[in-house]
């Protein structure tokens, strides 16, 4: 956006070379030139700096709180009248989280509490990759299919499998990587 607004004033400009608009046009090209390494500097900081353990944990249950709130939701639509829209935002919702990459919220020092922040995460997520990764896969594909049957849901006859296999994969993964 940023980008095209500048490249679009110049080339205004450039058919009316006055001084007003040098002036803009040197103000326009600054703008440029300090906005973008600034927001290289934020995307570089976002992939290289990594969540400090406390915050990992605190962002992976805060991502799970958010999913959960979206699934009652969802739930309520299936127990009460139906709105497409509001489960297929809450089913994007839930697949947006799903497929953020949440493995990168347990890193190393993650497998304890740290200080007042507790974990209910059980050792095996750190140890039994397969299995993990299997459970997650499966958890991704179901969050997708759900939104995917959301979007084009309509009646609760259209979502009621799709939720009961997104909830399955939730409890699949509880059963095996979460303390009670
Ligand atoms: C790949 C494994 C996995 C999947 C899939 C998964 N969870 Fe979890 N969930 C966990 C683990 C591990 C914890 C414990 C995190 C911690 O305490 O550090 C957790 C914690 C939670 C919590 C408690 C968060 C808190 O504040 O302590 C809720 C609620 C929850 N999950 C809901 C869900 C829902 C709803 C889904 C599906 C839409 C889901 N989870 C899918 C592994 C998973």
């Amino acid at each position: 956006m940023r980008l095209n607004s500048v490249a679009g004033n110049q080339s205004i400009q450039n058919t009316q070379p006055d001084g007003d608009n040098l002036v803009q046009r040197i103000a326009s090209l600054t703008a440029l030139t300090l906005a973008l390494p600034l927001a290289l500097t934020i995307a570089g900081n976002a992939a290289a700096e990594p969540l400090k353990p406390v915050e990992q944990i605190e962002t992976r249950q805060a991502g799970y709180q958010f999913m959960s709130w979206n699934m009652g939701k969802i739930k309520a639509n299936l127990d009460g009248d139906f709105s497409q829209p509001q489960v297929a935002a809450a089913a994007n919702a839930i697949a947006g989280i799903a497929n953020s990459g949440m493995g990168a919220l347990y890193g190393p020092g993650t497998d304890q509490d740290i200080g007042d922040v507790k974990t209910r995460v059980k050792p095996a997520l750190f140890t039994n990759q397969a299995e993990v990764g299997e459970v997650a896969r499966n958890f991704i594909e179901a969050a997708n299919n759900m939104a995917e049957v959301a979007s084009m849901a309509e009646g609760k006859g259209d979502v009621k499998a799709a939720f009961g296999e997104l909830g399955g994969a939730c409890k699949a993964c509880h059963d095996k990587f979460r303390k009670d």
